[in-house]
């Protein structure tokens, strides 16, 4: 319908009808088919017959038919005949599932995950969806923390292009004329990510400065794309919670970064203004709620109970109400839902789409493409003739879809022990161990079954069950079930390559010596076994670089690249005392950001600049030769760095600015260039203006963000 025609709709409506459009509540209110919806909040309250008939929009059911039979049901009894909103977690695939974002992130191509999440998007919308709580925009440093899975890393310009790359696909050219792409939701805003301690939910207490240096640019990078929702985060921002934050949402999501689109909460945040101190009652969080700038409260009964009667006592401007409710009622036209309420939805599309072999064809290459390979004595790629010991609990465990998998099918997920033994008919099956139970009688069944073989696979990792949502870790290391096969095997004097699975950077530091190899596999998909074959087969070829540093223990966290220098920065290879170190642990973490090995290998020239000086109008060039001195094809990951070693306040001791994925032939040399301009330089001062400050930089391209002195520029800035 026509724009103005909102206005006219919103007219005609009581104010029940138009709190009832601000408020969602989870499929399981509206289908006895709903077992499987994913909660993760509480559920037992009261929600009544009248509360879900008028109610603008469900949460987390999919399904062209329940879908339709649920919308049909709804518009019978709706007076104006105002369609409902179907929303769920589409985070990394529908039913196609893909990698979990922090793998996506370690293939260091938005351009495929722009493809990908086209693909999710067809998917969801033949299954009825009409919204993506996605891209999950919050920045990361603390593998504790269970949600880490769901970020792209520790990144805020990476994770920028992320974000803007998922908001494109998701949304595609233009919602009203497509019914294949859906509305995206950027979350959690803000700086959901800081949590104290990794502890889900917990404080969070960043500066202003770091708020707007780190945490900021992914989810602007979203806006800037044009994404349609933004879900408000469970945490404080400057000690207000973040769902009645007036500075943030108003002043700065809405007055600064101009975005007009609509705002939810997270699931029961509203009600959660209680609990964190800030509302007495629902009343008063609703209140606050609206008045900080949400639209739509997510599950929990705030807004039902208590809106109507603050407007009526005019203890609420009904112009708040008003404006919320069009913001609801522009995005449902936007989607084309007053013409089709069904968006194209039917069982025949449904089916001709789920799971097309396309879409598994992308997912295995996007699986091939976010490993990450951590370590190789040479022992990678496995050659056909090796007679294989497959070892561990991961190793016939379809746990691979990762947590917000909630369309995918985990049982027809081909496990690594059903692909491998495709490649190589002889290979022997041992699980070792439970996945974290310590069991006498599989290890020594592991050490008998390996006993003959040239090399063992073990495949090693921890499960959904100890990632995502509400699953924070005191301790992020393997369990000592595992640890112990590890050793047991590598006792035999046999190669060992380790795959792991897992959703989080994990302690490695005492895996790594017993092993000859390490494949990051992260949860990768419906199709990660096949990926992770061809990769041990040599197939394909390792190309992803971690988007998250690796910590050497779990009290080095945080550890990630962007830090400060300190006042008392250690000196390379110093273990002198009155500096800023650990005694035990060096200050490095285990894998860097920015790492991952690939079968070939790469040499780096020194990186030159056709000039070094430039002032704001200009740019300035910069570049490096790359060899690949291997006999086999690979990619690289080529990283420009950027630091400003003086400026008015500390800043990081470098920043990713650029980079450029190459492929390189066997003993081709390509020559990478990045353009340096003034923008790249520019932070935020003390008193929060953002600008550059004329003067040095150091310049570093590298193939991680472990770059030393030796490939290092200097340029210079001047005043012009
Ligand atoms: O989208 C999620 C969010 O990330 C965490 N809480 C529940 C929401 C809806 O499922």
């Amino acid at each position: 319908m026509e724009r103005q025609k909102v206005k006219q709709l919103l007219s005609e409506m009581t104010i029940e009808e138009k709190v009832g459009q601000l408020t969602q509540f989870a499929g399981l209110f509206y289908s006895t088919q709903t077992n499987d919806v994913p909660v993760t909040g509480p559920v037992d309250f009261p929600v009544n017959d009248e509360i879900i008939e008028t109610s603008g929009s469900v949460l987390g059911i999919a399904g062209a038919k329940k879908l339709i039979d649920i919308q049909k049901t709804y518009l019978e009894k709706s007076r104006l005949n105002i369609p409902l909103l179907f929303m769920a977690d589409v985070i990394n695939g529908f039913e196609t599932i893909f990698p979990i974002p922090l793998g996506l992130g370690a293939t260091w191509e938005p351009s495929l995950i722009e493809e990908l999440q086209a693909v999710s998007a067809k998917e969801a919308t033949s299954a009825g969806l009409h919204v993506s709580f996605a891209p999950m925009a919050d920045l990361v440093r603390d593998p504790r923390w269970g949600r880490v899975m769901e970020s792209t890393g520790e990144d805020p310009y990476l994770n920028g292009l992320f974000a803007e790359a998922t908001v494109r696909g998701l949304q595609g050219e233009d919602l009203t004329q497509n019914s294949e792409h859906l509305a995206a939701c950027v979350k959690h805003f803000a700086a959901y990510g800081a949590a104290e301690g990794g502890r889900d939910y917990n404080t969070v207490d960043v500066s202003e400065r770091e708020l707007r240096e780190m945490h900021m640019p992914a989810y602007k990078a979203a806006l800037e794309a044009g994404v349609k929702l933004v879900m408000t985060a469970f945490n404080t921002v400057h000690s207000v919670p973040a769902t009645g934050n007036q500075a943030l949402l108003r002043g700065m999501l809405r007055e600064e970064y101009g975005f007009e689109g609509l705002v939810i909460s997270d699931f029961g945040a509203v009600q959660e203004l209680i609990p964190h101190g800030v509302a007495e009652d629902e009343t008063e969080a609703s209140k606050k709620a609206l008045l900080a700038g949400v639209d739509i409260d997510m599950m929990s009964l705030c807004y039902s109970h208590s809106l109507t009667q603050l407007i009526k006592e005019k203890k609420l401007d009904e112009s708040l109400l008003n404006e919320a409710v069009e913001r609801v009622l522009h995005l449902k036209n936007d989607l084309g839902l007053f013409e089709d309420p069904y968006r194209g939805t039917s069982e025949k599309r449904e089916k001709s789409t789920l799971g097309h072999a396309s879409h598994k064809e992308l997912a295995r290459t996007v699986a091939e493409k976010s490993s990450v390979l951590l370590k190789n004595n040479d022992i990678l790629p496995l050659t056909k003739e090796t007679t294989i010991a497959l070892v561990g609990p991961y190793a016939d465990n379809n746990d691979l879809l990762g947590e917000w998998s909630i369309f995918g099918n985990m049982d027809e997920t081909a496990t690594l022990k059903d692909k491998l033994q495709e490649a190589f008919p002889t290979l022997t099956f041992a699980k070792g161990s439970d996945l974290y139970e310590r069991n006498q009688d599989l290890l020594e069944e592991a050490i008998h079954s390996a006993t003959h073989a040239d090399v063992v696979v073990l495949a090693l990792g921890e499960g959904r069950d100890r990632s995502g949502e509400g699953r924070s870790r005191s301790s992020i290391t393997l369990s000592p079930s595992q640890i112990e096969l590890a050793k047991k095997i590598s006792e035999l004097g046999k190669p060992v390559v380790v795959t792991l699975f897992n959703a989080r950077p994990i302690d490695l530091t005492e895996l790594e010596p017993y092993v000859d190899a390490i494949l990051e596999c992260w949860h990768p998909g419906s199709e990660g076994a096949s990926a992770i074959v061809n990769l041990l087969i040599g197939d394909a070829n390792p190309s992803g670089k971690l988007t998250m540093s690796f910590p050497r223990a779990t009290g080095q966290i945080p550890v990630y690249y962007n830090a400060y220098n300190t006042g008392r920065p250690l000196p390379a290879g110093s273990e002198e005392r009155f500096f800023s170190r650990y005694i035990d642990i060096p200050n490095e973490p285990l894998y860097p950001f920015g790492y991952g090995l690939s079968y070939a290998s790469f040499e780096y020239s020194e990186a030159r600049s056709n000039g070094d000086k430039f002032d704001r109008k200009q740019t300035l060039q910069v570049e490096i030769d790359v060899t690949n001195t291997c006999n086999v094809e690979g990619e690289e990951i080529v990283q420009l760095y950027i630091q400003d070693p003086v400026a008015e306040v500390t800043r990081p001791v470098k920043e990713l600015k650029g980079f450029k994925k190459i492929t390189l032939a066997p003993n081709e040399t390509k020559t990478v260039s990045f353009e340096i301009s003034e923008p790249m330089l520019r932070y935020h001062h003390s008193d929060l203006s953002y600008s550059s400050d004329p003067g040095t930089f150091y310049v570093f391209i590298n193939g991680s963000s472990n770059c030393t002195d030796t490939n290092k520029l200097t340029i210079t800035l001047t005043e012009a």
